[in-house]
């Protein structure tokens, strides 16, 4: 397709549930499509506290069950990952209005809210399950991952830009 790799963040509050989940979804929705010469996937977080530890244990739960081998650690958005990847998604609201603060003068990163693309607009937050008990919701998570980058593959590749 492209000549150059499209870059996508994924970003979350804390880079240990929600981001991680969407960054291996959004992986194995390329190489179900036969597509992972058009892209680089990665994903971070708002704040720095859980830097360098590796995903929750219900999100490592949900991923291993749905058939993915997650191998990142948490880490904190930097300035320089506003110019370095083409869209950069939040989850929820308060993520939006946070990189909306972060991003500097230079920034030539699309912000978009994840859940905008394929899911219901009731239902187009991809809520914090950090202080839910159990993996009931991180499952939910996952699923709302799969729907929505399915439906953002399917629009850039119907469209050729987002
Ligand atoms: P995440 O979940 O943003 O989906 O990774 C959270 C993880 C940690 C915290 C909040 C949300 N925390 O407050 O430490």
């Amino acid at each position: 397709m492209t000549t150059e790799k499209k870059k996508v963040l994924m970003v979350c509050l804390g880079n240990i549930c929600r981001s991680p989940i969407a960054e291996a979804v959004f992986q194995s929705s390329v190489e179900k499509m036969g597509k992972t010469n058009d892209w680089v996937v990665d994903s971070a977080a708002i704040i720095g506290y859980h830097t360098g530890n590796r995903p929750d244990e219900r999100a490592l739960n949900v991923l291993r069950r749905r058939g993915h081998d997650y191998k990142g650690r948490a880490r904190p958005i930097s300035d320089n990952d506003f110019k370095t990847f083409d869209y950069i998604f939040g989850m929820d609201k308060e993520n939006m209005s946070d990189l909306n603060e972060m991003k500097p003068e230079s920034s030539k990163s699309k912000l978009l809210m994840l859940g905008n693309y394929g899911l219901p607009k009731h239902e187009n937050i991809i809520e914090d399950p950090y202080y839910l008990v159990g993996e009931a919701a991180f499952e939910k998570v996952y699923d709302q991952c799969e729907i929505a980058c399915t439906e953002f593959l399917k629009q850039f590749y119907d469209t050729k830009s987002i």
